[in-house]
């Protein structure tokens, strides 16, 4: 195997973190649409063209969600978020997510760093104590968060308007505006309000530096920088970082030992803590080298249009008050919405399909060649169960499966299964090599954009070039009257399989593995095809190659009885 391609002059180091997923219950394919799987696309493009890549996520495991979802479950919090983030870390290893560390939250290492970035901030001024009033509920003994008090909205009469906001009038509450409230964990009526002493980070006093930074960002998606500047336009407030609740990050102040940190302020420290237990496990590993490597290393960010305020206020906020020399994003991937046939995707309500059930049903590959291919990039995107049927059959099954199978059980037929030697490549060749030397590069840009989609054209493009190769000069033909011809087209078409696979390794790599086996390359990370010559003569003559089974059989009008039928289990 080549080594890589480091022509553009030295490694990049490459930092990459995907939106780290709740613990509470396993993910949707909207979830695995809008983070986790184009980072994991693009880590492994990153990783192919020579790039050093650290990849890192984990569960986000604190907040009041994981603690009711943890009650609901019986049993301690601890044990819940362990068995849960157990689930999640098996099924996101069968989705081929390729993370260089898959970290929890709820660790010591994000412990510590969470704490000591709060005393970094408290030391610059930036933490400030105030007096709150909250909703208590004495029944339970314990202070409810605003979602979590129920009441009649004010404005429009609703019964169940929730405390932060009135789903019904979307208009923003206040707890206390609620008529007649309740908690909506026990339902208890007998709700008091409550002073309770609280930090606030002083994010407005860092407005004009996270304008400056946020405005300097012109190759960012619209989506992402237009929601940050919108923020701040509309009077960025301080923000409560500590919260009453006994699961999550203690608050090392005298007077907040029965508080811990706000869920939304240790999550993203845990993007940092990933990568120091990352470099705990292994001598040699240096996390500062990533996280505080400057301009040496480029930092990017995957997660849906939900958490962009977090990211480009709420988590810079910490960062540069800290005063640390900690990186910020230098790009921010964000996703809209994946819906689910024309409504919403619900954990909740179990709207949708789930990560285990869509593998129990299909292979991994089918999944991450649709969503990325489909993603929902400048728009929101609907997932429809016959929309990915057709797309999956006609991509994967009809042009990628088929090329491979077409090409190799031929050479196996009329070759005895070896790269054939003779003849030599005619102008029909050369041309296929300059077409595929400007499909290549222009791949090589769409990943580099982070356009997932155009990336995923641009790999079915090299498909249907090699097929419509294969097609036109017909070896099958060939092979009555020109020997010589024959071997010729067949030892391109072998090669044209291996660039077919190698590109498509970032967005399939289970089936691309499968097909380099198949001509009998062992495979790591398979290197970036360089140009078209190289491309062409990657796979010498005389190689022995195998027929793989068929890659991807066609789905049946059965899948919508299979889904819901794996979802019940
Ligand atoms: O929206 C979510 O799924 C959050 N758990 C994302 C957290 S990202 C990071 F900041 F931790
Ligand atoms: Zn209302």
């Amino acid at each position: 195997m080549s080594a890589p391609d480091t022509t553009e002059g030295s490694m990049t180091k490459v930092l990459i973190t995907s939106a780290l997923p709740y613990i509470n219950g396993v993910k949707h394919l909207g979830n695995i649409a809008g983070s986790l799987l184009p980072a994991d696309i693009h880590a492994r493009f990153c990783r192919q063209v020579g790039h050093d890549v650290l990849f890192l996520c984990g569960t986000d495991e604190h907040g009041t969600p994981a603690e009711l979802a943890a009650h609901a479950a019986g049993g301690a919090v601890a044990d819940y978020c362990a068995r849960q983030h157990a689930i999640q870390a098996d099924i996101y290893r069968r989705f081929g997510f390729s993370f260089d560390h898959f970290s929890r939250t709820s660790g010591a290492a994000n412990h510590a760093l969470t704490q000591a970035l709060f005393r970094h901030l408290d030391a610059a001024g930036f933490i400030e104590e105030r007096t709150v009033r909250q909703a208590y509920s004495p029944a339970e003994g314990r202070f409810l968060p605003d979602r979590y008090v129920i009441g009649t909205c004010p404005h429009c009469g609703d019964a169940n308007a929730r405390g932060d906001q009135c789903e019904a009038c979307t208009r923003v509450l206040d707890p206390h505006e609620l008529i007649a409230p309740r908690s909506a964990i026990s339902g208890a009526g007998d709700i008091e309000f409550r002073e309770s002493r609280h930090l606030f980070l002083r994010q407005s006093a860092l407005v004009p530096r996270l304008r400056r930074w946020i405005e300097a960002q012109r190759d960012w998606p619209l989506l992402v920088r237009s929601i940050g500047l919108k923020w701040l336009d509309e009077g960025l407030q301080d923000r409560c970082i500590t919260r009453d609740l006994s699961w999550g990050v203690p608050v090392p102040r005298p007077g907040f030992e029965d508080k811990v940190f706000y869920v939304w302020f240790d999550a993203p420290i845990g993007y940092i803590a990933a990568a120091v237990e990352w470099a705990q496990a292994l001598p040699g590993r240096d996390w500062r080298a990533w996280w505080e490597g400057g301009a040496a290393v480029r930092y990017v960010q995957f997660l849906g249009k939900d958490n962009v305020p977090f990211h480009t206020i709420g988590f810079p906020a910490t960062i540069i008050g800290s005063g640390q020399a900690l990186k910020l994003p230098d790009y921010i991937k964000g996703f809209h919405w994946l819906a689910y046939e024309g409504g919403k995707f619900s954990t909740s309500q179990r709207r949708g399909i789930f990560a285990d059930t869509a593998l129990a049903v299909l292979p991994a590959d089918c999944w991450r060649w649709w969503l990325a291919a489909n993603a929902p990039e400048s728009a929101d995107v609907d997932f429809t169960v016959t929309r990915f049927r057709d797309g999956i059959n006609k991509d994967l099954a009809d042009t990628f499966g088929n090329l491979v199978n077409r090409c190799l059980t031929f050479t196996a037929a009329a070759f005895d299964a070896a790269v054939p030697a003779d003849g030599e490549p005619g102008p029909r060749e050369q041309q296929l090599a300059s077409d595929l030397d400007h499909h290549l590069g222009r791949l090589r840009g769409y990943h580099e954009a982070l356009t997932l989609r155009h990336a995923a054209e641009g790999v079915r493009t090299i498909w249907r070039l090699a097929n419509s190769y294969l097609a036109e000069t017909a070896p099958w033909t060939v092979i009555k009257t020109d020997r010589n011809r024959a071997a010729v087209i067949i030892r391109t078409g072998v090669n044209l399989v291996r660039t077919a696979a190698v590109v498509a390794w970032p967005f399939i790599p289970d089936a691309a593995s499968r097909v380099l086996r198949a001509l009998g390359e062992e495979v790591g990370i398979p290197p970036w095809v360089a140009s078209g010559v190289q491309a062409l003569g990657a796979v010498e003559a005389g190689r022995c190659i195998s027929v793989p089974p068929v890659l991807f059989p066609k789905i049946g009008d059965d899948i919508e009885r299979r889904l819901t039928g794996a979802a019940h289990h």
